[in-house]
Parts: structure tokens; C-alpha cells; sequence
């Protein structure tokens, strides 16, 4: 078997179809190894799952080098640094994104030779390296010094790239108007940073995984208009990228008990839970509809059947827990709090039935100034009210 490589890996994603032709010589003319430290993290998980495993390039250099050349995320920081390797941390702060990710995001960025390029989020700075290698300047800024002096001795050599140790959310006006914006960490819904759209030309595009508390995506394309707005739609890849700074949200999931008797029982027989979180234009509806609202699905014993589907407002203290009854097709849905979040869940579905179903490239977003709004272009009709 060949030794992994930038070639192997190129050939492993040209045959899966995830590599965008234009990016190709790319791909193997920047060896991903030159970015990754030698001890890192491999997410051995999958998409939805992140299980992280510690590798040691001094120890085990065969798998540190496939995984490296693998389409996986490396993981190179948890918790700000806070998480000292082999411990596995709690919150990853900063990895090499899956390559086919990567690459799907930069054939959408569509970027010619000529382009001045700002990314937000240097991390191990193999992206900025990719981008060099097909436009003209690359700007790219990170907010952390130690990850920003890393990235900066990675990319030494290159003459293109600047890395900038700042806060990506206010752009980097000294290297605008910028012809592509490329956020490497997710925003929140509602939230793009407006310096991003007024640093761009008109005609410029912004790239950027937009992130609600039920959804880690979608990716949306903006295009900036004369007038100072930016209008995006979503892209047909699918990302989960961490948050920028700002942007984060507790992740620490509160001790619920999920028969507690303080809980308000009822029965629902309309939306099953699978559906509302594995239907992604219906998640993507609810998650607009729901705002503060967390998921996460638990096993009650090894029985899949026995599932517990929790929907969690950690600032309101508000939780619901839905667990399937013994009535074939009939939910038990213990709710507590203020808020009631699976009700809040049902009326999102109503709506986004009477819709027609939106799926997530069916909706618009619109930036100014003062106003960031999101809604169905092909219904023109307004977003799910709270329940
Ligand atoms: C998924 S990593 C980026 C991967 C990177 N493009 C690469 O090729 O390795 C996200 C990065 O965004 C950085 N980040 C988060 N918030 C930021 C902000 N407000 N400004 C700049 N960088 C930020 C994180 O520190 C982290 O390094």
C-alpha cells in the first residue's frame, strides 16, 4: 500500500467525489503534516460525533501519518490550551478541519487568482496555505497568540499570507475591501459580524457556517450588493465547525432526570422525535423557532427503543424529555420550566408543514447594518412564530 500523502489522500477524495477539480493541485502540492503538531488529536467519531483518540508522531508514526492523511478532523487544542495532551478535553478549540469539508467550502468561495482573501480562524493555518495556492493575498486572523505563532512558523515561506493575532469578528480593515470572506468557526444565527460584509467589495462573497443552539449548520454563501447589504443562501455541503470566540454557548448539560415527578406529563402522537432532530429542513425550521434550545438523545437501558430525546434551555432551567410509550406511535413528553419546549417544537412543525416544507436551500438571508432576518424565499412567507 502506498505511504499516506497529500496524493493519497487527493486520490481517496477525487474517488468519494468530494474534491472540487479546482482545488486538486492544491491538495497535493501543501503537505497537511507540515501544519499538524506531533502530538495531536484524531477524531476517530465521524460527522456528528466527535471521539477524540491522542497520537504521538514520536511513538506512533505510521498512524500519526494516516491520520493525518486521512479525511478526519485533528483536533490541536481543547479548552484554550487549558487540556494538556494525552488528556482528552472537553471542549475542542481548535483542529484541521475533515479535508472534504475544507474543500467544499473553498469550491464554494470560488476564488480566482486575482483575489484578496480574509479568513477568519488561522488555526494550524494548512487552510490559508491552501488558499495561497490559488489567489493572490491571503489574510487570515486568529484570535489565539499561541495558535497564531504556530500557524505563522507553518506557513513561513509564504509570502502571500499574513497572519493577523486578533479578533476575526472585526474583520481586518487595513487588508480591505477583500474580494472572498471565509469564516473558518461557525457564527450564530443572527450574528455575522456587519465588519465583514462592509469589508468586502460589491459582487464579493462571504462564506460562512451559520450555527442555531439545535444545529451545528448550514453553510451559507452571501453575496455583497452595492447598497451595503449582503443576501446569502445555504450551500448543498454540509459542516460542523466551532463557534468563534464570542459565539459560544454553555456546553455543560445540567443532571436532569428524565421521569422527575416535578415534570408536567403529557402524551404526543403528531411528531416523533427522530423526525423533528433527523429531518434536517425540519430541525433547521424548529431550530429557528426555538432559540436557546440544546438536544441531545439518551439510552435508557441497551434497547434502542428506549430512547430518551432531551430538549434542554440551560439559561431558563427549562427541559423537556420525550420517551416513546407503550401505545405504539405515542410519546411520553415530560416538560419543566418555563418554557415549554416540546409544544414550542410542535407548533414549529405545524408551520413548517403549512409552508410546504422548506428545505434548508429554500431559505434567504438577508444582512444590513442595523438587521440580519432569515425566511423561506420560494414561499415568501415569515418564520415559524414561537410556540
Ligand atoms: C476550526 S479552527 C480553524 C481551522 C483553520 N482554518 C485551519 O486550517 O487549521 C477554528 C479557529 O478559529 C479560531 N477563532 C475562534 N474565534 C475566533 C475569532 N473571534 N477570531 C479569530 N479566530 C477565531 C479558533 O481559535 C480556531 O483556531
Amino acid at each position: 500500500m502506498a505511504t499516506a500523502s497529500s496524493a493519497t489522500l487527493a486520490d481517496e477524495l477525487h474517488r468519494a467525489r468530494r474534491l472540487p477539480a479546482q482545488w486538486a493541485s492544491a491538495l497535493v502540492a501543501v503537505p497537511r503534516e507540515r501544519f499538524i503538531p506531533d502530538r495531536m488529536w484524531v477524531d476517530e467519531g465521524g460527522y456528528d460525533d466527535l471521539e477524540c483518540v491522542s497520537l504521538d508522531r514520536a511513538v506512533e508514526p505510521e498512524r500519526w501519518r494516516a491520520a493525518v492523511y486521512s479525511d478526519r478532523v485533528i483536533v490541536t487544542q481543547f479548552d484554550d490550551g487549558a487540556t494538556v495532551w494525552p488528556q482528552v478535553g472537553h471542549r475542542p478549540t481548535c483542529s484541521s478541519s475533515m479535508p472534504s469539508a475544507m474543500l467544499g467550502m473553498l469550491g464554494v468561495l470560488d476564488v480566482r487568482e486575482e483575489h484578496r482573501v480574509l479568513e477568519i480562524g488561522a488555526g494550524t493555518g494548512y487552510n490559508a496555505a491552501l488558499l495561497a495556492q490559488r489567489a493572490a493575498q491571503v489574510t487570515t486572523v486568529e484570535v489565539d497568540p499561541t495558535l497564531a505563532e504556530q500557524a505563522r512558523a507553518a506557513l513561513d515561506g509564504l509570502s502571500t499570507v499574513r497572519v493577523v493575532t486578533a479578533d476575526g469578528a472585526a474583520g481586518r480593515q487595513p487588508g480591505a475591501p477583500f474580494d472572498r470572506v471565509l469564516a473558518t468557526a461557525s457564527v450564530r444565527l443572527g450574528q455575522l459580524p456587519y465588519e465583514w460584509v462592509a469589508q468586502t467589495r460589491p459582487g464579493g462573497v462571504i462564506v460562512a457556517p451559520v450555527r442555531a443552539d439545535l444545529t451545528s449548520g448550514p453553510l451559507v454563501r452571501f453575496t455583497v450588493g452595492e447598497d451595503g447589504t449582503a443576501t446569502g443562501r445555504v450551500m448543498p455541503i454540509r459542516v460542523g465547525f466551532m463557534e468563534l470566540r464570542a459565539h459560544r454557548t454553555p456546553s455543560r448539560w445540567p443532571r436532569l432526570r428524565w421521569d422527575d415527578p416535578a415534570a408536567d406529563l403529557t402524551h404526543s402522537g403528531d411528531l416523533s422525535p427522530r423526525t423533528a432532530l433527523w429531518v434536517e429542513a425540519l430541525r433547521w425550521a424548529i431550530a429557528l423557532a426555538v432559540p436557546q434550545c440544546k438536544y441531545d438523545v439518551w439510552k435508557r437501558t441497551t434497547d434502542r427503543t428506549q430512547e430518551v430525546t432531551w430538549l434542554v434551555d440551560i439559561c431558563s432551567g427549562s427541559w423537556a424529555s420525550v420517551t416513546p410509550d407503550a401505545a405504539e406511535g405515542r410519546y411520553d413528553v415530560r416538560q419543566y420550566g418555563p418554557r415549554r419546549l416540546w409544544n414550542e417544537a410542535e407548533a414549529a412543525h405545524r408551520w413548517w408543514r403549512r409552508s410546504g416544507e422548506p428545505t434548508l436551500e429554500d431559505w434567504e438571508f438577508l444582512i444590513t447594518p442595523d438587521r440580519q432576518t432569515v425566511r423561506p424565499a420560494r414561499s415568501g412567507k415569515d418564520p415559524p412564530d414561537r410556540g
